[in-house]
C-alpha cells in the first residue's frame, strides 16, 4: 500500500517557513522607485541573515575585489536581483542547515555536498551556455533534492527505509521512492516551494529534475539542473542517497546543446565553481 507521502507532510505545521524579509523584498523589488537604502533596510532588520549575506558577498564565490561592508553597499555593486538571490539563498539555508540529524543511511553533511556542488555545477553550465539565468541556475541546483530533507526529518523511518532499498536493490532512490510511496522527494520538495511562494522556475526545477519535459515552463532551468545533478554524482561530489549515476535524458542533451560543448573545460570549471561555492558548506 502507497503511503499517502504528500498528505502526511502537508498536516505537518512545523515545517520551516522562510523569514518574513523575503516577502518583503519581494514587495520592494516590484516597485521600480525603490531605493538601495531602502532594500538595504529590510534585509538588515534581521542582523543574522544580513551578516550570512555579507560573509557571502565577500567570499571567492561571489569574487568581488575589495571588501563590501554593509548591505547597501553590496546592492550597489551587485545589484538588487543579486542581492535578493543572496537573501533567498542564505534564509533557505537557515531553514534547513545544521537542523535534523540525518540517519544511518543518510549522511546531511554529504546531502549538501552534493546539493552545494549541483548548485555549482547549474552554474557553471548556464555560464557555459551564455544563459541569463545564471543566478536561478544555482539556486535551483542547490535545492533541487529539498524534499529529501523534509522527507529526512518529518519521516524518517519511511525515508530510511527507502534509502536501504534503494541500496540493496541497486535502484535509484526516486525510482525506489515511486515503488514504495507513489510519490517522490520531487514532489515533497514541490510542494515545499510552492508553501515558500517561491518563483516558478525554482518550483518547477525542484518538481522535475528527473525528468524534464521541454512543454513545461522554465524547462532550460530544469534541464541544466537534470545536467548537473548527474554530473556531480559522476564527479562523486557528495551523496544525496543513492550511490547511481542516473542516464541524462538524450533530449535534455540534445536541446542543451551539449554536443556543441567542449566538456573537458565545462568539468574544469564546474570543479572551480564547486571550490569556490565551499564558502556556503560554512554557512551557519
Ligand atoms: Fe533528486
Ligand atoms: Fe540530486
Amino acid at each position: 500500500m502507497p503511503l499517502a507521502i504528500l498528505e502526511k507532510i502537508e498536516n505537518i505545521s512545523s515545517i520551516p517557513t522562510l523569514p518574513t524579509v523575503i516577502e518583503r523584498l519581494t514587495r520592494l523589488l516590484q516597485n521600480p522607485k525603490t531605493s538601495a537604502e531602502e532594500v538595504g533596510k529590510a534585509i538588515t532588520t534581521d542582523q543574522a541573515l544580513a551578516s550570512k549575506v555579507l560573509k557571502l558577498v565577500n567570499s571567492a564565490f561571489y569574487g568581488f575585489p575589495g571588501r563590501i561592508s554593509t548591505i547597501t553597499h553590496a546592492i550597489v555593486i551587485l545589484g538588487f536581483s543579486t542581492v535578493k538571490n543572496v537573501v533567498l539563498t542564505a534564509s533557505i539555508f537557515d531553514a534547513f542547515r545544521n537542523k535534523g540529524e540525518g540517519t544511518s543511511a543518510f549522511n546531511l553533511e554529504d546531502f549538501w555536498l552534493h546539493s552545494i556542488a549541483c548548485g555549482a555545477a547549474s552554474l557553471s553550465i548556464a555560464k557555459q551556455l551564455g544563459s541569463n539565468e545564471k543566478e536561478e541556475c544555482f539556486i535551483a541546483g542547490l535545492i533541487h533534492d529539498i524534499g529529501k530533507i523534509i522527507l529526512c526529518q518529518y519521516m524518517p523511518q519511511e525515508f530510511n527505509f527507502a534509502v536501504d532499498q534503494s541500496r540493496k536493490n541497486s535502484q535509484l532512490f526516486y525510482e525506489t521512492e515511486k515503488k514504495l510511496f507513489d510519490s517522490t522527494h520531487e514532489e515533497v520538495g514541490g510542494y515545499l516551494t510552492e508553501r515558500w511562494n517561491l518563483p516558478m522556475d525554482l518550483q518547477n526545477a525542484v518538481k522535475l529534475h528527473h525528468n524534464p519535459q521541454p512543454s513545461h515552463d522554465h524547462y532550460m532551468i530544469t534541464a541544466i539542473v537534470h545536467c548537473a545533478d548527474i554530473f556531480v554524482r559522476a564527479l562523486d561530489y557528495g551523496n544525496s542517497g543513492d550511490d547511481l549515476i542516473p542516464m541524462i535524458s538524450d533530449q535534455v542533451w540534445k536541446n542543451l546543446g551539449l554536443d556543441n560543448v567542449d566538456l573537458v573545460s565545462l568539468i574544469e570549471n564546474i570543479h572551480d565553481e564547486i571550490e569556490k561555492a565551499s564558502v556556503f558548506i560554512q554557512l551557519t
